[in-house]
């Protein structure tokens, strides 16, 4: 976990780092003096007589120069105020720079994160849940500035402030400020020891409950419409409370534990001011020298005390938040040996002469058996080629190793003879335009869904209003009040269904790419549309390479060859003619 923190921080946010430290030094040290300022100002104001000739006494002659010990108690006043504006001043602008500090960490990470799972390969996303990862994103990350970050640095400029004081202390008083670090220390040791095992298992409650509260809840939200017309509201909200339960009674419980060392700090500081009393009683010092040492006592409890809480409080909570950060810091750490950061778009490898499958076989991670099972196939430029086939036959998994979304466990995907290779995938994917089975649709307007990941002022309005064209939307378009401004809703709620395949493959033809993939683009059409928009789409793909895949054949009129997919295998290849003839053979 050390290691992987380190990481986190780039040179610039490590110097600032230690400028916050240096800075807490000097606080440190400021408040030392204010600390050890109290006792010659009490004794002064009490018996200033008992001071005349000692070394103390020659020391403040020697900064305020006075001699008169009437004028001597208004400087010293006056210099002990003067250390206290200054340090309070000083203590305001370490909190800017602290949460400074702190929240541009929070960004930085933030974003960095989200940028690390962009960059994990598809099959990554095959076993995560999307709901886990925003939170991740958001609010682990979040916790980790504001929770381990923050009291990381807050440590360190409070273990320098206690040293400083006991420090002091130690000038006056060696034998208590002795006994003082010793019971600090016994007692931050003590939480140290005690606290992490609870600490660490109540922060992976915590983290395994909020991920679960963050699935369960974008799942009932998302799955509205099924969820109210089966009646099964309760069920959903069920679960999230459960889970909010148990987050909560861990919640609770570690917000207790980070009390309880302040009630034992507390009682001890009484506990050593009473015994102090009756050991200066007993011995017999005498009342000012007494007085003197506990006000100083007093003025070091009162700013020791909120100090070692700090302190405490941070151990505890740096235990807790632990599995937060463990969530996401291999990604996280991954992506930045990597350095994923600064993709720039891949320059496109263009399709010369084929592509070739050889022998290709995947399984899922965690599957049982290979969905593609040894798939040999050759598509040239600017072949329209089609895959038919059962569901589950392994259509869309071939596509996705075509696309180089999976990599096969065996064979090869050669692109011009060449094996596709980890650093080529960028610009092989840059070459293909793709229609997903499932299009996803941004909560934005129609335009940038065709136009998506492009910026307003990029927008090729012509492209788009002839791909438009393409997909048969234009009427509809035009009869909207906002035209193509209007707003479809999340996942296209306020669109129909095969309005969202037409979308999907009017975002494929807007980037206009050599190589175009529909997989069950227009599954949702009528006979007629989807006749009139394949007939515009094969005139707008002069020289471009087609991959479909349909279960209607009809969709299939236009290819060159026709792929059946089996069980994983292609186990036939045919003209369309003889797809028909083979249909024929079986119904007659
Ligand atoms: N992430 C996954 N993990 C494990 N198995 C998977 C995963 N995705 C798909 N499969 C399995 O792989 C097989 C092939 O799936 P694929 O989506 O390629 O089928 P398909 O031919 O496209 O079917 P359809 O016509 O229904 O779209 C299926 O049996 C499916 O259960
Ligand atoms: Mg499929």
């Amino acid at each position: 976990m050390r290691e992987s923190i380190k990481v986190l921080f780039d040179r610039q946010q490590r110097k600032q780092a230690v400028m916050l430290m240096v800075f807490s030094l000097v606080l440190a040290l400021i408040e030392a003096l204010g600390v050890g300022s109290v006792v010659p100002f009490v004794t002064m104001l009490q018996a200033p007589e008992s001071l005349e000739g000692t070394r103390l006494w020659n020391v403040l002659i020697m900064v305020f120069g006075q001699r008169n010990s009437q004028s001597m108690v208004l400087s010293l006043g006056g210099a002990l105020l003067v250390v206290f504006v200054l340090k309070n001043a000083l203590t305001g602008i370490q909190f800017r720079l602290n949460y400074g500090f702190v929240h541009e960490f929070f960004r930085r990470l933030s974003s960095r994160l989200l940028a690390s799972y962009m960059a994990q390969p598809f099959v990554f996303f095959l076993g995560a849940n999307c709901a886990v990862l925003s939170k991740n994103v958001m609010t682990e990350t979040y916790y980790v500035a504001e929770q381990i970050v923050a009291p990381a640095l807050m440590l360190f400029s409070e273990v320098l402030v206690l040293m400083a004081v006991i420090g002091v202390l130690f000038l006056y008083e060696p034998v208590l400020s002795l006994v003082a670090l010793g019971v600090i220390g016994a007692v931050l040791g003590g939480i140290y020891y005690f606290s992490g095992h609870i600490s660490r298992r109540l922060g992976r409650t915590r983290e395994s409950t909020s991920s679960q509260m963050a699935k369960v809840c974008h799942e009932s939200l998302s799955g509205i419409k099924d969820i109210k017309v089966s009646g099964t509201e309760a069920y959903f909200v069920g679960i999230y409370d459960s889970q909010a339960k148990i987050q909560t009674r861990a919640t609770a419980l570690h917000l207790t534990l980070e009390q309880v060392p302040k009630l034992v700090i507390e009682t001890g500081v009484a506990g050593t001011l009473i015994a102090l009393i009756l050991y200066f009683k007993g011995s017999g010092t005498d009342a000012s020298g007494a007085t003197a040492t506990l006000a100083m006592y007093l003025v070091a409890a009162y700013r020791l005390m909120p100090s070692v809480n700090r302190i405490n409080t941070s151990i505890i909570r740096l235990r807790y938040l632990e599995a937060g950060y463990a969530a996401f810091a291999p990604v996280l750490t991954e992506a930045l040996h990597r350095n994923v950061f600064e993709q720039t778009p891949a320059a496109p490898l263009p399709l010369e002469k084929e592509l070739v499958l050889t022998d290709v076989r995947f399984r899922y991670p965690g599957g049982e058996s290979h969905v593609l099972n040894g798939v040999n196939l050759r598509i040239a430029r600017g072949e329209v080629v089609g895959f038919i086939g059962s569901s589950g036959a392994g259509k869309s998994t071939l596509i996705n190793v075509i696309l180089g979304l999976l990599k096969p466990d065996e064979g090869q995907l050669c692109i011009d003879g060449r094996s596709l290779k980890e650093k080529d995938i960028r610009s092989w994917q840059a070459a293909v335009a793709y229609v997903p089975q499932h299009v996803f649709i941004a909560d934005d307007t129609l335009a940038h869904n065709v136009a998506l990941g492009i910026p307003h002022d990029q927008i090729d309005w012509r492209r788009l209003n002839h791909v438009l064209d393409v997909v048969q939307l234009s009427d509809l378009i035009k009869e909207l009040p906002e035209g193509v401004s209007c707003q479809v809703g999340e996942r296209g709620a306020r669109i129909s269904g095969g309005q969202i395949q037409r979308l999907g493959i009017a975002r494929a033809l807007y980037r206009d790419r050599p190589i175009l993939v529909l997989d069950e683009a227009t599954s949702a059409l009528d006979v007629e549309t989807e006749e009139r928009i394949i007939r515009a789409l094969h005139e707008d793909s002069k020289d471009r390479t087609i991959l479909i895949i349909a279960h209607r054949y009809l969709s299939l009129r236009n290819c060159d060859r026709i792929y059946r997919l089996e069980n994983g295998r292609v186990t036939a290849a045919m003209t369309y003619d003889e797809l028909q003839r083979s249909v024929d053979n079986i119904s007659s």
